[in-house]
């Protein structure tokens, strides 16, 4: 039973009052577009996701770099692998389904692994949900989600808003929500696939030639081999496969070491995988000039991105798991080439919080994972700052 609050009123209202340029959206698509200068992108309200981000090249021509469909309607096929939105009330995966607060033990719904766990909020997470706009300009757009006491079997209501706004040859996102009623654990991400290429380099239509660091994440979670934290904190030894820190390096740099193998859960040769941020050895730090804590860039287009955020851990995900049938976008791709996204064709990249950590306890997450009526407010916020080589 879903007992209104204030908040959530709220949410629910303010549609009509702040939406400022009805002229705005959606297009024919479906989309709504905000821009600004070098950058433009379209968003839906289905998980609040983004669905194509245009940004030019060092041969002038704009690609398409993000993973997402032609029309908003298709997102609610039969395939949903998380394209662009916000998984919620809590991204990747929660052992067993199951955490406690307080000495109280809820069981949530599973939807991973014959039912062993729950990956990004269960089978009615935020991503496979509409959201309400409750802004719009041309630069920026607000979306809101009141997510109900009991809804997946989580405790207590959240309500969160996600404002994305375009800067010159940037994008800010910016994520609060508020746990109204209840303790509950909440922790957010922008799940967006990236091809920096936007398939359309001749000589591969995979991402395993885009160069990429971190320079602050010399460690990274364990986990087992449905990639469930085990507990451990394992360091990413110099010029080991998880080494991103020491220098940058292609991400198909060590596709022939064995010790790539399995490095994504079973069977799996790659990267998916929550690597630790840990920029506190500097001192004081402001994140939006201390960074970046990730970089991705494609030598064929020269788009490179760099990522700044106030989140402490970083996921990152090299694609293993395309097979071949998810459609590039009419944006995308090269002609004379299957229109689809290869094994390896794509990476995401999170921005969040260290995984699980509701079940490890002994990593002292609580207060950026555990919010209530009485606590602060979860917040998110990560620039992607976006370049082109001359
Ligand atoms: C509304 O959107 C149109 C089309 O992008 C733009 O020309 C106009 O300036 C916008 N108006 C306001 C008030 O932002
Ligand atoms: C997993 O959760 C179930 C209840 O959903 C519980 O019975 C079981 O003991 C838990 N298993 C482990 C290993 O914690
Ligand atoms: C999941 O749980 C079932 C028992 O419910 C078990 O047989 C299975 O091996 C577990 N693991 C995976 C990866 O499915
Ligand atoms: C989301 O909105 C679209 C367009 O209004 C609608 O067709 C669809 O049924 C809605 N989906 C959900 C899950 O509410
Ligand atoms: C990708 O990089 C490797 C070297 O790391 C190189 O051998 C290969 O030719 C490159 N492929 C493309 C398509 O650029
Ligand atoms: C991984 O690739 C880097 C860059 O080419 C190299 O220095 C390093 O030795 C490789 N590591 C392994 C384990 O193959
Ligand atoms: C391992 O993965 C490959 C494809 O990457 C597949 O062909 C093979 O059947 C898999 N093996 C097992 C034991 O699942």
């Amino acid at each position: 039973m879903w007992t209104p609050t204030l908040f959530s009123l709220l949410a629910a209202t303010t549609v009509a009052q702040y939406s400022t340029n009805t002229t705005l959206g959606p297009d024919a698509n479906g989309k709504y577009q905000i821009s600004s200068d070098g950058i433009r992108a379209n968003f839906i309200p289905y998980g609040a996701s983004i669905s194509n981000l245009f940004i030019k090249g060092k041969d002038g021509v704009e690609r398409d770099i993000v993973l997402g469909f032609d029309k908003a309607s298709q997102y609610e096929g039969e395939v949903h692998p998380h394209l662009g939105g916000v998984p919620g009330r809590y991204a990747n995966r929660i052992k067993n389904s199951t955490f406690d607060i307080d000495g109280e033990t809820f069981h949530i719904l599973p939807n991973e692994n014959n039912n062993n766990d729950t990956l990004h909020g269960g089978p009615n997470g935020w991503d496979y949900r509409n959201f309400t706009i409750v802004s719009h300009t041309t630069d920026s757009i607000t979306f809101s989600i009141v997510d109900p006491d009991g809804e997946q079997g989580f405790p207590g209501e959240v309500i969160s808003y996600i404002t994305y706004t375009m800067t010159p040859n940037t994008w800010k996102i910016k994520i609060v929500a508020m746990a109204t009623t209840k303790k509950t654990p909440i922790m957010l991400t922008s799940h967006t696939y990236w091809n920096l290429d936007g398939f359309a380099n001749p000589d591969t239509p995979l991402a395993l030639n885009h160069t990429f660091s971190l320079p602050y994440s010399g460690q990274r979670v364990g986990a087992d081999n449905i990639l469930i934290p085990d507990g451990t904190i394992l360091p990413n030894q110099k010029y080991s496969v998880n080494d991103f820190w020491s220098s940058p390096k292609q991400i198909g740099a060590n596709f022939t070491s064995p010790d790539l193998y399995g490095n994504c859960g079973f069977n799996c040769t790659g990267y998916d995988t929550c690597y630790i941020v840990n920029r506190d050895q500097n001192g004081p730090y402001d994140w939006h000039n201390t960074g970046p804590v990730a970089s991705l860039s494609s030598d064929w287009s020269g788009i490179k991105i760099d990522i700044y955020t106030d989140q402490e851990a970083f996921q990152f995900y090299s694609c293993g798991g395309q097979t071949g049938d998810l459609p590039l976008k009419s944006t995308q791709g090269v002609s004379g080439r299957p229109a689809f996204v290869q094994q390896y064709g794509c990476v995401v990249m999170e921005v969040q919080d260290w995984i699980d950590a509701i079940n490890q306890p002994e990593w002292q997450r609580e207060k950026r994972q555990i919010f209530g009526p009485n606590s602060p407010t979860y917040t998110l916020e990560a620039d992607y700052v976006f370049s082109a080589s001359k």
